[in-house]
């Protein structure tokens, strides 16, 4: 079966500074993946590593300097315009507050969606959708009637969210840190429905998190980023419960709490700033990782696949590691 999406070496360089002094951050870098149908593939890394900049590639949002994003539904996506429809993409995001403007009704932006889309001959049957794509969030569009955003709590803004995104029947659905700013105790009932998306949709899901513990419930495929570059990628089960890179090492041991940014990045020590690891020269990790050599500070290293898992590590340089079934250990 064809894959919904295909991401072939995907870069974004991103210049910063004045004209005179500018950085260039290569903020997404030759990443490649690969999603199907009722698949959830997670991007998994810490604020800063490029996740949000693959997402708003994929939906058109952003060129990639190189490389290509390879849609399911290929002679359509022309017209740049189009991709959302087209490709039935639809999007989450981190903030639903941000989503939303408080001083407008919420079921402007559903009725919006239907009009954009016409999808409904007339309002009848408008709230009809409406009301159908909300029961499959746990809501009905009478509880959403009339009612402006501060009304909401944030649990069921992205709820809302979700419906909107429902009602084009998205065959790909992007969710970029969808609940990292919703209450501990809803967040279950969200991930459960991203699960029942799949499920009973089919549908195929790009979560984006810093959550590893989401991230192990909810997907297949996982890809763990740092720096713009994917440092190891395979099953999830494979790549949380046996991490073969420094990196997932690490983080898998910094369980992340309530506030997504700050206390996440304190549990790992970071030597340099995001900036200075953008800019390094070999691996972009060398500067926090525990078992870095004198290559890792000078030579990018490549991917290797080590038992089926894609590993960006000097450490499984060399043939063993590069022979499927051969348990490839870190010195
Ligand atoms: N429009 C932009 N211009 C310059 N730098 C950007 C831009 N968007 C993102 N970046 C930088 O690219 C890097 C990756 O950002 P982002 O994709 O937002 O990461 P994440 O979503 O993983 O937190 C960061 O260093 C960020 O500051
Ligand atoms: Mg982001």
């Amino acid at each position: 079966m064809k894959p919904i999406l295909e991401a072939k070496d995907l870069t974004k360089v991103f210049f910063r500074g004045s004209l005179l002094a500018r950085d260039r951050i290569v903020a997404v870098d030759n990443v490649s993946f690969t999603m199907n149908r009722g698949e959830i593939f997670t991007l998994a890394g810490e604020s800063g590593c490029g996740k949000t900049t693959v997402a708003r590639m994929i939906l058109g949002f952003e060129e990639p300097t190189s490389g290509e994003i390879v849609y399911e539904n290929e002679q359509e996506r022309k017209d740049k315009e189009k991709v959302w429809f087209s490709q039935r993409i639809q999007a989450v995001f981190q903030n639903p507050f941000e989503t939303f403007n408080p001083l407008r009704k919420v079921e402007g932006y559903l009725f919006e969606t239907v009009r954009n889309y016409q999808l409904a001959q007339n309002r009848a049957d408008a709230v009809e959708l409406i009301d159908q794509k909300l029961a499959a969030v746990g809501l009905s569009y009478q509880e959403v009637e009339g009612r402006y955003p501060s009304e909401f709590s944030g649990g069921q803004l992205q709820r809302i969210s979700i419906a909107r995104a429902l009602l084009i029947d998205p065959s790909l659905l992007i969710a970029d840190e969808p609940v990292s700013m919703v209450d501990a105790s809803i967040r279950m009932s969200i991930v459960n429905l991203f699960r029942r998306l799949r499920d009973e949709l089919n549908m195929g899901i790009l979560y984006i998190t810093h959550d590893l513990a989401t991230a192990y419930y909810l997907s297949g495929q996982i890809a763990i980023m740092f720096r713009g570059n994917i440092m190891e990628m395979g099953p999830v089960q494979e790549v949380l419960m046996n991490p073969r890179h420094p990196y997932t090492q690490l983080l898998r041991e910094s369980i992340p709490e309530a506030d997504p940014d700050r206390k996440w990045q304190g549990r790992i020590s970071i030597a340099e700033t995001e900036q200075e690891e953008y800019l390094r020269q070999g691996c972009k990790f060398a500067g926090r990782c525990p078992k870095v050599m004198e290559i890792c500070k000078n030579q990018v290293p490549d991917t290797v696949l080590v038992d089926g898992i894609h590993v960006k590590c000097h450490l499984y340089k060399g043939t063993a590691s590069e022979v499927e079934g051969v348990r490839a250990k870190p010195v």
